[in-house]
């Protein structure tokens, strides 16, 4: 709910459990008064009260000069304001500076919708200040919406010309928030192909911390999320606020600290090397921020966020509904395969009760290897005797849907595609373009280049019964120059090439509503609330490995949903890291998310095929736990050298764990669960052993000495 104080000029924000208040305050600008626990109108108001006291008059001569630790929501450039602006626009005359006023503000029982941009979904309130530059003819939308049922602000800004000349935005960040001065440190998730958000923790130190990607996607480096948390904060207790971007390109998301210990948060697209001309009367929108605020420590932070991803930005169509159990034949064939063998694959995959058989990278053009083929996207009738027609028969006839590889950002030098359009590619006339796995960007900031694609794609989705398709992206951008762009606008191009990608990703999703996509980025590389606008799942990351992928959901887990997290069973040793581990513990492991398999079923042996056939069966009885629970983490494997993690039925009747040891050296532990009904009994499926929650609370249930890389998984129902 949002009230507006109108004598105090102060504006309540308040969702589930949590308040946002701002107030113009008497200098006339826009300030954070609180953000914390729901409280009440009366404390809200004492603290602003309090603010406008310590401001300066406006006949103090010094006044200009004074707005340095004020709490501002958008700050300002060179005129008092010295940490980061939160917006720079540069005008005809080179003049930079700035200073945003109150203008107005309008309440509405909606949500801002962002065109291509992905955005929150359903329905919420929506405050929109409107901040006017007290020196040009720029105006500030700010929106912040709220919800009833959740613990998150979202915010974004639009930064509108109302001039007639253009201006040049230099920085066009989204949201800035500045906090009490609790001291936090920062958790932000790291990592680099196979290795993709491992979470860090960091103190803050004086001047700005800056978590960036200038890839062009969100990147396996640093995810568009961090989290402030108090020391003392742990899963079940402290406090602490997670900021998430919905953003899929560069971004960047900054904590600075100032000399005088006030700490301000801000980010969006990111501001190195960005630009963009706004003529009169336009309007730049930038991406959403999605801040939570959490009293019960970072389990429920977390929750918070899995709760919003799934009701407020995953398709409704999808995010609830069964996701198929999966065949995918890369780490199976790689690119070594043909009609037959693939319809051995699909005949084998049938008989272990496999839903959907994705047939990945390979199947079109030239593509024998990672160095030719990217961009022909026709079949390569040579290894496919039957074309995909065949292929799909066979998935039919046995019972299973169909799924396809793509990669619809890249090409291949060694293309028809590219033979024919050499000009589509990001790059500049006269200079080599830089290879990434030997493929070039196509350059998705021109119309007719995403038209083209969208063409190419449509044309094989709706030739054939395809039911799922994974979306890859297997470089990062460089060059960030597009021959289509004039010199002054160069600037432009990675947001713009960000914007390509979610048209075509709009428009096909919107035309094939039927189809489940799948993103991903060699793994991991574009995990991130935009993506999951389009996509119900993502790749989780190409570690495959057990003992690693622990860790890297686990890592996920912070920001993201574990029904998002693709996660499959493969061999051993495994392709990435070659250690080996016990079949049970992959299955435990990739059962976190939908699942299913990444080898060649034709070589199991029989037990691997019974063991396999269980693992379906087991995978089915809790995998309305996984997409609708509510999921904790119980041991950090990084420190406890033990994962262990819950998914809880909303209505606390059912638990599913899974535990894995990470070390020799382990030892018998108690794994206590406090997430259930105190008062209830729950059993062990499957066993005599029954517990009470206030047992499973304290005592909890003991977990023998396992091996390293053994596996528990057991599922409590209440009696
Ligand atoms: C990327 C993906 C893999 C696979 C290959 C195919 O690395 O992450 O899963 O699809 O591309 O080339």
């Amino acid at each position: 709910m949002i009230r507006y104080l109108k004598r105090e000029k102060i504006f309540i924000l308040n969702g589930k459990n949590v308040t946002y208040a701002l107030s113009v305050n008497k200098a006339g600008f826009l300030q954070n008064v609180y953000f914390g626990k729901k409280t009440s109108k009366n404390k809200v108001t004492e603290i602003a009260v309090n603010a406008d006291d310590k401001l300066p008059s406006a006949e103090d001569k010094n006044f200009d000069m004074e707005f340095d630790a004020m709490p501002s929501e958008y700050a300002f450039y060179g005129r008092g304001d010295y940490n980061e602006p939160t917006a720079v626009f540069e005008r005809r005359d080179g003049c930079l500076f700035s200073r945003f006023r109150y203008k107005a503000h309008k309440l509405k029982k909606a949500l801002p919708e962002l065109g291509v941009m992905p955005c929150v979904r359903g329905d919420g309130e929506t405050l929109t200040v409107t901040l006017k530059d007290d020196f040009s003819d720029m105006e500030i939308n700010l929106n912040y919406s709220v919800f009833n049922d959740s613990d998150i602000i979202v915010r974004n800004a639009e930064i509108k010309n109302c001039g007639t000349g253009a201006v040049k935005l230099r920085k066009a960040f989204s949201f800035c928030l500045q906090m009490d001065s609790d001291e936090y440190e920062l958790m932000r998730f790291y990592g680099r192909w196979a290795k993709e958000r491992t979470p860090e923790t960091t103190g803050i130190g004086h001047g700005i911390t800056k978590i960036q990607s200038i890839r062009g996607t969100s990147s396996h480096q640093l995810n568009p999320f961090v989290i402030l948390k108090q020391k003392r904060c742990n899963e079940q207790k402290g406090k602490c606020f997670g900021f998430q971007l919905v953003y899929s390109g560069s971004f960047s998301l900054c904590a600075e600290l100032s000399g005088n210990d006030k700490l301000r948060v801000y980010g969006g697209v990111s501001d190195s090397f960005f630009s963009w001309n706004l003529n009169g009367g336009e309007t730049f929108i930038t991406p959403q921020v999605l801040i939570a605020c959490s009293y019960r420590g970072l389990g429920a932070l977390s929750s918070e966020y899995h709760d919003f991803l799934r009701n407020r930005i995953i398709d409704p169509a999808f995010v609830y509904k069964k996701r198929p159990i999966v065949l995918n034949n890369w780490e199976a064939t790689y690119f070594d395969f043909d009609d037959k063998k693939i319809c051995e694959i699909i005949d084998a995959a049938a008989d272990l009760g496999v839903d959907t058989f994705v047939l990945d990278d390979g199947w079109f053009g030239n593509r024998n290897t990672d160095t030719a083929g990217l961009g022909d996207w026709y079949v390569n009738e040579n290894k496919l005797n039957g074309g995909l027609d065949g292929v799909i028969e066979r998935c039919k006839e046995r019972g299973l849907s169909f799924g396809l590889w793509f990669e619809p950002e890249m090409v291949s030098e060694d293309s028809d595609f590219y033979r024919k359009h050499p000009d589509y590619i990001v790059g500049k006339n006269g200079i080599r373009p830089a290879m990434g796995r030997t493929q070039y960007v196509l350059d998705f900031t021109r119309k007719e280049v995403v038209d083209c694609i969208f063409q190419t794609i449509s044309g094989i989705l709706s030739r054939y019964e395809i039911s799922y398709v994974k979306w890859d992206m297997n470089r990062s951008l460089s060059e960030y120059y597009s021959e289509s762009l004039v010199p002054d606008r160069q600037g432009e191009f990675f947001h713009r090439y960000t914007l390509g990608v979610y048209d075509l990703a709009k428009r096909l999703t919107s035309r094939f509503k039927n189809v489940l996509f799948e993103g991903c980025a060699s793994g991991g590389g574009r995990f991130d609330a935009g993506m999951l606008y389009y996509f119900p799942q993502i790749w989780t990351s190409d570690n495959t490995d057990a003992a690693d992928r622990a860790r890297i959901q686990y890592g996920t887990s912070f920001g993201y949903p574990i029904s998002a997290m693709s996660c499959h069973v493969s061999v051993c040793p495994n392709h990435q890291t070659g250690r080996t581990t016990p079949f049970e513990t992959r299955g435990n492991i990739a059962s976190l998310g939908p699942t299913g398999y990444e080898l060649d079923p034709t070589v199991l042996t029989e037990e691997e095929k019974s063991a396999t056939k269980k693992q379906i069966m087991a995978y089915k009885s809790v995998s309305q736990l996984i997409s609708e629970g509510d999921f904790y983490r119980i041991c950090d494997p990084f420190r406890d050298k033990v994962f262990c993690v819950c998914a809880v039925s909303k209505d606390k009747t059912s638990c599913y764990i899974v535990y894995t040891s990470l070390t020799e050296n382990g030892k018998e532990r108690q794994i206590k669960i406090p997430y259930l009904k105190e008062d209830g009994r729950y059993i062990i499926r499957g066993t005599k052993l029954s517990f009470t929650g206030k047992e499973l609370k304290r005592v909890g249930i003991t977990v023998g000495n396992l091996k390293k890389y053994y596996s528990a998984a057991f599922v409590l129902t209440e009696l």
